[in-house]
């Protein structure tokens, strides 16, 4: 069991988690520059950098632990990353690596990232064309959660990470946290979402914690990402990873219907549920389109991948299939 620190904590409030920790290094988004000053962390140095999917790479990484080396960071120096799932996985990746690793935390800046990419431990940048082909899994010290962070975001945004979200919740739904969370989006309640962020957060980060290394449980946290990752290569990435979770999920319900895992009806609820919070619902492809990519998913293993089926709202399950097998079950 790896334990994994969720703080939830408002900006003001950072500065005192972080007393102990001698030299503190801010490496944040330039788009959430302004959230940096309202920290008030005694930092010996603020580095802004320009984010973006293409570069999420190792010269990326290479230019903050540079910029560590100029200042002179030693071992004991703690590393704090502002900003999105990007930011958070380029600054937890160079700092595992520089001195042979110094410490980290982070302060996710999306609602994607608060309640998934900054959490878990695996800080990957990418190889070429392939998404997180490198990197490591290390935890961070500590992860905040600032409800103040999420103000300031378009709610286009704020949709984005609507399907982990929802994701979450269909795996453990502790407080009926599901439905309050479809009556926030639908509702667009930004303060309901910013309570339901910390729940999914915590979430996360047990199962992440029981399963840090994804042998096991924390496979349950792809609910929908094998038909996401294809729908994505299918459209050359001009749909986004929360749009094809979206879409994927309510595949993975149809699936689970089609092998007698779900009783019929889950997909149809999703879907309606769905589109209510202003997600999208239909995949442009059929079955047979996303086959291929299916075959090459990172976390296939062999001819098999383990898809995730939910069973109903609060539980899922993990089901050893071939493509071919639910190709034929989905057709
Ligand atoms: N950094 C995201 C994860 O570990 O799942």
């Amino acid at each position: 069991m790896t334990e994994i620190n969720i703080i939830k904590a408002s900006l003001g409030e950072v500065a005192g988690y972080l007393k102990e920790y001698g030299s503190i290094f801010i490496v944040f988004d330039e788009n959430v520059a302004d959230l940096v000053g309202k920290l008030g962390v005694d930092a010996k140095g603020t580095l802004g950098i320009e984010v973006s999917e293409d570069g999420k790479n190792i010269q990326t990484v290479m230019e903050i632990d540079q910029w560590l080396m100029e200042l002179g960071a030693n071992r004991d120096a703690f590393l704090l990353g502002i900003g999105g799932g990007i930011t958070t996985d380029i600054v937890g990746f160079a700092a595992s690596i520089y001195k042979r690793g110094i410490r980290f935390g982070f302060i996710p800046t999306t609602l994607l990232s608060q309640v998934d990419a900054a959490i878990g431990g695996k800080n990957g940048v990418n190889l070429d064309s392939y998404k997180n082909m490198i990197g490591i899994i290390r935890q961070p010290e500590m992860t905040f959660i600032c409800p103040e962070a999420l103000d300031s975001l378009p709610y286009e945004q704020i949709l984005s990470g609507a399907a982990e979200l929802l994701k979450t919740f269909i795996i453990s739904n502790q407080d009926d946290n599901y439905e309050r969370t479809v009556k926030a989006l639908e509702a667009k309640d930004i303060d309901a979402l910013k309570e339901l962020s910390g729940a999914a957060a915590a979430v996360k980060a047990g199962v992440a914690g029981r399963d840090p290394d994804e042998r096991g449980e924390r496979r349950l946290l792809n609910l929908g990402h094998t038909f996401a990752h294809s729908i994505e290569k299918n459209s050359e990435e001009s749909i986004g990873h929360g749009q094809a979770v979206s879409m994927g999920m309510i595949l993975a319900a149809r699936l689970s219907e089609a092998a007698g895992v779900a009783e019929k009806g889950l997909a149809a609820k999703l879907e309606a549920d769905f589109r209510k919070c202003g997600m999208p619902t239909e995949c442009p492809y059929t079955i047979e389109e996303l086959a291929d990519a299916m075959k090459k998913d990172k976390k296939a293993e062999g001819s098999i991948v383990h898809f995730v089926l939910p069973v109903r709202i609060g539980e899922v399950i993990t089901r050893d299939l071939t493509v071919e097998e639910a190709v034929d079950l989905l057709k």
